[in-house]
């Protein structure tokens, strides 16, 4: 290993990993990253095939494709990507682009409902009425619907030849309402432990027995703390503070059911924002994350671990990432901002260069808000005019 790059600095974080039966490159972890820049349908467009390209050639050793909804009408952004049959061949050319570049990247594709957080051209989603409006309470039926679609998905990621899948059961989205303590409808997605994760538990093992000779990877994306009463990360449908007995229980229930890896995550974007994206005033937030990772670490028994909320460690991330690996708090180092602010970021780090690190402005979150392509606009000319058009300055 040449002794003038960091790969020898940063030994745990350049090393092989293990994720199911496959390997990766290195530790890092590129999460997943809405751009709203699909086409109208939800088809994987010119412009998001360039950011996965450029994505590859980063040599992340784990690649988390955005949210891909399983509907056009459970998209949480306007041009947000559908996984169909019709949508096919638009990312069976992602992989083949990101491969061209990176063919020893594990490519996973995240597969989500929005839910209550679907955006203007989508239907608003939800398992129980918590009084905020205008939200359509999904019946038994279309709860059966829905997690039918989550399989087909994970079918088509599979034809399209991802590596696998995650499961969005994070951030407010529909998959984290189920979970929750204060979902406490009636019928068999609601009220008891057993029957709130009977969707996530269920569709794992079924996933896991079907490709069992194949080596797909299934996994999820999980918020161990939402930040709201009833959330997950509670003690019941009336609590706020955190306690995080049942969620535990949820990663021990994924493990069993054969999860390859859990990605840990927190909070609700757009309500408790903070606690799943630190920023330059919350930056002490990451310790949290890196308790949840802990936290989760014995429970996830042999599912690889992913943590989350690096990026608000700029200059330090690395060397906070090789000392949870060395300590095995976490398998896989996630970061998300740092994606879109630096796409090469791993082998930036790797070779000595001068990565461009994230100033955590919120920039493209704002632009995502506005339902307009986000990206970095602090170091991306495209999105550095498009800001200026956007926000008039
Ligand atoms: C613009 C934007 C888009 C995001 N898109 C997704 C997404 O599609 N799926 C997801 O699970 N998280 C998404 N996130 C959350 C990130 O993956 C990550 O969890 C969060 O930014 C915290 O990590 P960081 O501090 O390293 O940025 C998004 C965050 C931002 C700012
Ligand atoms: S726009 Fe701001 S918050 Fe978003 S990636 Fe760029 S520097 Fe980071």
């Amino acid at each position: 290993m040449p002794a003038d790059t960091h790969e020898s600095l940063y030994e745990q974080l350049f090393s092989p990993g293990t994720i199911g039966t496959k390997k990766t490159v290195n530790r890092f972890t590129a999460q997943p990253m809405e751009a709203n820049d699909g086409e109208l349908d939800g088809s994987v467009s010119q412009r998001a095939l360039d950011r996965y390209a450029k994505l590859a050639q980063g040599r992340w050793g784990i690649t988390v494709v955005e949210a891909v909804s399983i509907t056009e009408d459970s998209r949480a952004r306007v041009n947000g990507l559908v996984i169909s049959r019709k949508n096919l061949d638009s990312f069976r050319r992602l992989v083949d682009t990101f491969r061209a570049y990176h063919p020893e990247g594990i490519l996973l594709f995240q597969i989500t409902h929005a839910g209550r957080k679907a955006g203007p051209t989508s239907r608003k989603a939800g398992m129980y009425e918590d009084g905020s409006g205008d939200v359509h309470i999904l019946s038994d039926a279309e709860v059966e619907e829905v997690r039918q679609g989550f399989l087909d998905a994970a079918d088509l990621a599979w034809e399209a030849g991802a590596d696998g899948i995650d499961f969005k059961i994070c951030h407010g989205y529909l998959g984290s309402e189920m979970l929750r303590p204060a979902n406490l409808r009636d019928g068999k997605w609601g009220g008891s432990f057993e029957n709130r994760t009977l969707f996530l538990f269920s569709s794992i093992r079924e996933l896991k027995k079907k490709y069992a000779r194949s080596g797909f990877i299934v996994g999820s994306r999980v918020s161990m703390f939402e930040g709201i009463r009833g959330g997950c990360g509670t003690a019941d449908g009336g609590s706020l503070i955190e306690d995080l007995t049942e969620m535990k229980q949820i990663i021990s229930g994924m493990a069993q059911a054969g999860a390859d890896y859990i990605n840990v995550s927190a909070g609700i974007p757009g309500v408790t924002s903070e606690i799943t994206r630190p920023t330059n005033q919350s930056r002490w937030f990451f310790l949290h994350h890196f308790r949840y990772c802990r936290e989760a670490r014995e429970a996830a028994g042999n599912a690889a671990l992913i943590g989350s909320a690096y990026t608000i460690l700029k200059e330090q991330a690395c060397s906070l990432a090789e000392e949870n690996l060395t300590k095995g708090l976490a398998d896989f180092i996630g970061f998300g901002r740092q994606v879109f602010a630096d796409p090469l970021y791993p082998e930036k780090v790797r070779t000595g260069r001068q990565p461009d690190y994230c100033i955590s402005c919120s920039g493209c979150t704002r632009l995502m808000i506005r339902q307009v392509n986000d990206g970095c606009m602090v170091y991306d000319p495209y999105y550095k005019q498009l800001a200026k058009e956007t926000f008039g300055r």
